[in-house]
């Protein structure tokens, strides 16, 4: 089914957020983020821009897009969905709001680093106009892999 994404809304995360965005988190990588660094993005506004997905009947997080726009430039830090949620368009509709953020506040590209084995993301970012650009040798750990670095030009009609 790929309409569940219209049961949800995208809203600001705060402090209260974080208690279920690390459940998440801890869900859906090798090498999570601490909490210490979600309050440092929270904290890093207004260049950090931090969103959660709501399931809208359950008020539910299921998933969330951490990014940071400085000047013309969007990098996307962080984006995961509840593994029980995944496929349902929910990862899709994270990219594609902060693409439009990125375009309404002036950014004329985006950038992103996917592990090297990780095709599901890389499958999203395709779908949604990124191309790769690049690679950075052995730039993640736990396991040690190289990013690729993947592009997009926020001028492209979503
Ligand atoms: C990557 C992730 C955010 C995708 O979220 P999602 O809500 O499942 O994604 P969507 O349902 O919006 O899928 C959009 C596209 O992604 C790709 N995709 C998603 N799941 C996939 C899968 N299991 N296999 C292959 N491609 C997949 C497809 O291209 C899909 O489009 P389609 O449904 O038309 O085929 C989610 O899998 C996740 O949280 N993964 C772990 C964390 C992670 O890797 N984050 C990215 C770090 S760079």
């Amino acid at each position: 089914m790929k309409t569940r994404y219209f049961l949800t809304s995208v809203e600001k995360m705060t402090k209260a957020d974080i208690q279920r965005v690390m459940e998440i988190e801890l869900a859906s990588f090798s090498a999570p983020w601490s909490k210490k660094m979600f309050l440092s993005e929270l904290a890093d506004a207004p260049f950090s821009l931090s969103y959660v997905a709501r399931e809208r009947q359950s008020c539910r997080i299921v998933g969330y897009i951490i990014f940071r726009i400085v000047f013309d430039d969007l990098s996307v830090m962080n984006l995961a969905v509840d593994p029980a949620y995944r496929k349902q368009g929910i990862g899709g509709e994270l990219i594609r709001f902060a693409m439009r953020i990125g375009q309404a506040s002036g950014a004329r590209k985006a950038t992103l680093e996917v592990r090297a084995t990780n095709l599901v993301a890389q499958n999203l970012y395709r779908k949604f106009g990124f191309r790769e650009v690049g690679c950075r040798p052995n730039y993640y750990d736990r396991p040690t892999e190289h990013a690729l670095v993947f592009e997009y030009g926020v001028d492209c009609v979503l």
